[in-house]
């Protein structure tokens, strides 16, 4: 992208290293898929066989979800896997398995239905473990690891956005997914008992910008899908909500009332507005004038936040009808209350810009400093003695600081291309050949120092400022600003033997 071609080289041992693992952990947990899905269907699986007719899954759509069980016995996968030479540590790194106090290994799952979670990419990355029956914990899923994070998968995407379906349909549970999946429709994901954030949606918006939220009917999950409601809108996703009448979740309603009725109920998802109003007005007692107006003003804030003025119209009317307070005097609470916050929005938008000006100019002084410390080594050796790999703040530039140093101990030319392959994030990578393609021209010694010196100042500058902004103790704050009054004082002299000195 910025025209530099880097020199073929062979990648660093370590990144080398990281990638080898990373295919071995794919690799096991593909293994491990493999070994609980014969174990469900042998001679071990047969209660846990049972229980899924019980949930009424049919075969086909248990090898469409690759489930398996995880027998008994306790390290009857870590036998497996050990068996095929696998090495200790990283069956351990898999979360697969788990290592006890004396040594021994053993398996994180056992005597559990086994549900792999699989990426958009269709490779397992980590599995669901649900007990056959009541029982505490009633799934166990597997840790962050390598390969593995919660709150960046969604469980059954690597189906669903295969999907023609216009929108995704958004669960809790891996049971809802498949038993939504099994009755024709492949557009469901689950958030699998985290929290759907930020990530989640990203994703989301990728493939498809509509969404049915079809969380359990309890309390915690109305809360989770108002909680999910601002995080899905905030990505530009248009939100619909279904809730299950007479039914704990999807998957218990599929069950009571069939497919068709399913169908009913996603046709008739409500827009997130008026589920929204309706939590509300739960909270009040309609009858009671007090209780009726602090509901309406509870709405109006809410109305005020809808952009569509389409939208807004609508919901104004049923919360005038709701409260039959004049649909004229809500509007115009609603159109106050939306002044005020398109001016929080654009005051909000203008210091996030500003900061990240500040921010950007920070960020290409502490590139610039690395780029005078690669080509010149005395400047190097005296900015050392000024600035802590930590103010670089940045763990990239902090990584490249200390190959730059190691380099100069041992005396080693410093060469981009090697430099680029202790990396393994393209955007690393970029950062670091951007380094070396910076020019930075001095005319004298001076201007070097003054150079080295601003530079420093700001990255100092932006670090402290950064720790004040998190102190909460009085007294490290106070040693804060001694230290950022100090910096006014520092110089960086580049000649020898009067470094520190005005
Ligand atoms: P639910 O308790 O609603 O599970 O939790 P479910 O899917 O309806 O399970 P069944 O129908 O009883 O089998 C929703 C999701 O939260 C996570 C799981 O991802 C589950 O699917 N969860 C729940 C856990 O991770 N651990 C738990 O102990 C419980
Ligand atoms: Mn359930």
């Amino acid at each position: 992208r910025i025209n530099y071609t880097l020199p073929q080289e062979e990648q660093s041992e370590e990144a080398k290293q990281k990638a080898i693992n990373k295919n071995l952990l794919y690799e096991m947990h593909k293994k491990a898929a493999r070994f609980f899905y014969d174990a469900l269907n042998g001679a071990e699986g047969v209660d846990a066989s049972q229980y899924l007719e019980q949930r009424q899954l049919n075969g086909s759509i248990r090898n469409k979800f690759g489930l398996g069980y995880a027998p008994q016995k306790r390290d009857s996968l870590y036998q497996f896997l050990a068996g095929q030479g696998y090495d200790l540590e990283l069956l351990v790194k898999s979360g697969l398995v788990q290592k006890n106090k004396s040594g021994g290994y053993y398996d994180k799952f056992s005597g559990r239905l086994m549900f792999p979670i699989i990426d958009v990419n269709g490779r397992i990355i980590g599995f669901g473990g649900r007990i056959l029956g009541s029982g505490e914990p009633k799934y166990l899923n597997s840790p962050e690891t390598e390969i593995f994070s919660k709150s960046k998968n969604l469980y059954n995407m690597n189906l669903a956005r295969l999907s023609k379906k216009k929108e995704f349909i958004l669960v809790e549970g891996y049971m809802d997914a498949i038993k939504i999946y099994q009755a024709g429709f492949k557009n469901v994901v689950a958030s699998l008992g985290t929290a759907f954030n930020d990530e989640h949606a990203k994703q989301l918006k990728k493939y498809n910008d509509s969404v049915i939220l079809m969380f359990d009917a309890d309390d915690a999950g109305v809360n989770a899908a108002l909680r999910a409601i601002p995080v899905l809108v905030s990505h530009g996703i248009r939100v619909k909500v279904c809730q299950t009448e007479d039914a704990k979740d999807p998957d218990e309603y599929i069950k009571k009332f069939g497919v068709q009725a399913f169908s009913v109920l996603l046709d008739n998802a409500q827009n997130y507005i008026s589920f929204q109003v309706h939590c509300i007005r739960k909270r009040y007692n309609m009858h009671n004038t007090e209780q009726k107006i602090l509901f309406t003003n509870e709405t109006a804030k809410l109305l005020s936040q809808v952009t569509n003025e389409i939208e807004r119209d609508v919901y104004t009317k049923e919360v005038a009808q709701m409260t039959e307070i004049s649909e004229q005097a809500i509007r115009s609470e609603v159109n106050k209350l939306s002044d005020t916050t398109q001016v929080n929005l654009q005051k909000k938008t203008y210091t996030k810009q500003k900061f990240e000006v500040v921010q950007k100019g920070v960020h290409e002084a502490r590139k610039n400093v690395l780029n005078i410390c690669i080509n010149n080594m005395d400047t190097a050796k005296i900015i050392k003695q000024h600035v802590q790999p930590e103010e670089l703040m940045d763990a990239a530039l902090i990584k490249f600081w200390t190959l730059v140093y190691s380099h100069i101990e041992q005396n080693k030319t410093i060469y981009a291309g090697e430099f680029v392959n202790h990396f393994t994030e393209i955007e690393e990578q970029r950062q670091v050949s951007e380094i070396f393609m910076i020019e930075q021209h001095f005319e004298s010694n001076k201007e070097l120092e003054k150079a080295v010196n601003d530079q420093v100042k700001a990255i100092k500058t932006a670090y402290t400022d950064d720790a004040i902004s998190k102190v909460t103790d009085i007294a490290k704050l106070q040693a804060l600003i001694d230290q950022k009054r100090k910096l006014d004082k520092l110089y960086i002299s580049l000649s020898e033997g009067k470094e520190g000195l005005p």
